[in-house]
């Protein structure tokens, strides 16, 4: 592993410690700043636009629910982390801290019953998260947020109120200035009307944090075609449109897999009459690329910000601990004491190879 990425390890398992210890939220401590730190991956759209699709392709596995209508009804907050080549892939909730999932398919399960144990079997919502893990030497560190998709009518058996709820929930997640856009659009609709260019529009005016994503190009009309967007004529971003070919519903009850699915994408866009120039540029390989080249860069910018968080929380968790005497929860303490062995790592290896002036210079 590089430098880079043994910090950007280690801030990942203080976030995900802060938020055992139950200290993520809203106030405004050093731990939460902590959690604040890193940049997160937010995935905003209509519903059935293709979220749960885009960030299973970046990640590389099958472990989401997906289908038609609302089937994403909590956040899922994602944190992947990267091992040691070699070292088994492995997934843990923060509700199951005591078990290990390696099939994947399990994880898919979990996360629908998880969901049906708040909201019951019915459309309902809610906005408390579903914290997941993925270990794997084959993930970047990052976390990634899977949200329910914006709507602009409630469907049979849903409160009027849900259109403004799931709003207010994503929005939530966006209007972090730390949070990166995934704002995902259907090629077959019109994307003047496209729910995620309109929030991101309005939660991020440049543009800096959006990626625009176009799926589902494979199911246009004959004889149109999504170049003036994926061109940078229409819609503009910052950055360059990416256009997807997910698994398509039919391909989902064929249990078409990972690797099958990004070859067939590949094809797609390798003998595409329409996009065959483009086809190194299109593709959730590639927009898995530029998010890890984009993430990288921002963190490295905040490298220096981070690491002074880090030695306030240095010097806070040290007098936490002084004061231990008193009989606290024996969890908690633990917990207290696994943030601050993780923060001295941080700020030991940020001493060694990044201090003085070369942040990357291990590079
Ligand atoms: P979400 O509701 O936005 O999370 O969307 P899902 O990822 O659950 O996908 C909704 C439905 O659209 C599923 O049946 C997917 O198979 C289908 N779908 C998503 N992306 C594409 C695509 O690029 N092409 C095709 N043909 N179908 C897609
Ligand atoms: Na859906
Ligand atoms: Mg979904």
């Amino acid at each position: 592993m590089t430098t880079m990425e043994s910090l950007i390890g280690l801030v990942n398992r203080i976030q995900r410690a802060c938020t055992v210890l139950g200290d993520y939220g809203g106030d405004d401590n050093t731990f939460s700043s902590l959690w604040e730190a890193l940049p997160s991956v937010a995935v905003v759209g209509g519903q059935s636009s293709g979220k749960s699709s885009v960030l299973e392709s970046i990640v590389g596995r099958d472990f989401l629910p997906r289908g038609s209508g609302i089937v994403t009804r909590r956040p899922l907050v994602l944190q992947l982390h990267k091992t040691d080549e070699g070292s088994p892939e492995y997934a843990e909730f923060l509700h199951l801290p005591k078990r290990r999932f390696t099939d994947f398919s399990l994880v898919r399960k979990e996360i629908q019953d998880e969901t049906d144990r708040l909201t019951g079997k019915t459309k309902q919502i809610s906005p408390v998260p579903i914290h997941l893990s993925i270990y794997s030497p084959n993930v970047v560190n990052l976390t990634l947020i899977d949200l329910p998709g914006l709507t602009k009518v409630a469907v049979e058996g849903q409160p009027e109120s849900i259109v403004q709820e799931i709003e207010t929930m994503v929005r939530s997640y966006v209007d972090k200035p730390n949070c990166i856009i995934l704002a995902i659009s259907p090629a077959n609709q019109d994307i003047a009307t496209s729910d995620a260019i309109k929030l991101s529009r309005e939660v991020d005016p440049t543009g800096e944090r959006t990626f625009g994503v176009l799926t589902k190009l494979d199911l246009m009309d004959k004889g149109t075609d999504a170049l003036d967007v994926l061109e940078g004529r229409a819609y503009r971003l910052q950055h360059p449109w990416v256009g997807i070919v997910n698994r398509s519903q039919a391909d989902i009850n064929k249990n078409v897999d990972m690797i099958m699915a990004r070859r067939k994408e590949r094809e797609y866009f390798a003998t595409s009459p329409d996009y065959g120039h483009l086809a190194s540029k299109m593709g959730s390989e590639f927009l898995a690329k530029l998010l890890s080249q984009h993430l990288e860069s921002v963190i490295r910018a905040r490298i220096p910000s981070i690491t002074s968080l880090i030695n306030k929380s240095i010097e806070e968790l040290e007098k936490e601990m002084d004061h231990l005497g008193r009989p606290i929860a024996l969890d908690a303490g633990a917990q207290l004491y696994t943030i601050l062995e993780l923060c001295r790592a941080f700020d030991r290896i940020f001493k060694e190879h990044l201090d003085g002036g070369r942040p990357g210079g291990d590079r």
